[in-house]
């Protein structure tokens, strides 16, 4: 990982640094765990939940690219497998009225739909034009990622007014009054208030003027998993992300009110996620 020594002055990235390795100490994932962030593996965690007790599950897995993790390289020629074998724990780990939300570049999304379908009822997938990516020459360069929304059952906790969206508004139709039909007259101008699409083109992958941004290399932005935990979870609901990674969802989480269990296999990004917490008042 970089570190602060190297930061450029206008550079708010949060390094970890002397002292860090004492004031946030990573722990190995206990037998019965409750919440908090932990080094573990996923299967792990998912194996010790007892079952039916989540409300909400984040993951954002590894995308089979290659990636350096730090202790762990993103790269398994059982992907498939251990896909299906940590989303069978996922379901076993999840409420009847539970949601789980995976993340997935392209390549794999096909396969995520397929073994989403065979476990849950599929609801939605979103895109997120996340703008940032690699130019290829022989290639379109790839500004997207694909977040599949899915639930155990039939009924389950959409709160659609905490993510409404607020839109200028181009034809400003008016009652035969005059008044604004569905429409708002405010100082900026003139806005709709209008139910979320799925396509997200509004969120930034964090860079290096974001204060929330990390050394981690496939952090997700904030407000990201700030929607999903929003929409898809009440006060107070546990929330459990089985890869971690600098810890975006747990310091959502607490943001929002709600309860967090998580695991990540590299300590450092566990240091990075508690540092990142215990920011949070
Ligand atoms: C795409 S990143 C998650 C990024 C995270 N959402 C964030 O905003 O920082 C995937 C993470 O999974 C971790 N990982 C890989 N295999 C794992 C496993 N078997 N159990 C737990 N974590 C794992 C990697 O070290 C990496 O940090």
């Amino acid at each position: 990982m970089k570190d602060a020594a190297t930061r450029a002055p206008r550079n708010r990235t949060l390094f970890l640094e002397p002292g860090d390795d004492v004031r946030f100490v990573p722990e190995p994932l206990p037998e019965h765990p409750r919440e908090g962030a932990y080094v573990g593996d996923a299967l792990d965690l998912l194996t010790r939940i007892p079952e039916g007790a989540v409300p909400l599950l984040f993951a954002d897995p590894p995308y089979n690219k290659g990636k350096d993790f730090g202790n762990n390289r993103d790269r398994r020629s059982d992907y498939a497998e251990w896909t299906a074998r940590w989303l069978d724990l996922a379901r076993r780990s999840l409420a009847p009225t539970g949601s789980i939300y995976v993340c997935s570049s392209w390549e794999q999304s096909g396969l995520l739909h397929r073994l989403l379908e065979e476990r849950f009822v599929v609801r939605n997938r979103i895109t997120w034009k996340r703008d940032k990516g690699r130019g290829a020459r022989a290639n379109w360069k790839n500004l997207m990622e694909d977040i599949w929304f899915a639930t155990v059952g039939p009924r389950y906790v959409f709160n659609v007014e905490a993510v409404m969206v607020r839109k200028p508004v181009i034809a400003p139709y008016r009652r035969s009054d005059g008044s604004p039909k569905d429409w708002a007259e405010t100082a900026e101008g003139r806005f709709r208030r209008t139910h979320p699409s799925n396509v997200w083109t509004d969120l930034c992958v964090p860079f290096w003027s974001m204060p929330e941004n990390t050394p981690h290399p496939a952090q997700k932005p904030e407000r990201l998993v700030e929607r999903i935990l929003a929409a898809s979870s009440n006060p107070g609901d546990l929330i459990v992300d089985p890869f971690l990674g600098s810890g975006t969802s747990a310091v959502v989480a607490r943001k929002l009110g709600r309860r967090f269990l998580g695991v990540e296999l590299n300590p450092e990004y566990v240091r990075l996620a508690l540092k990142r917490m215990a920011r949070i008042s």
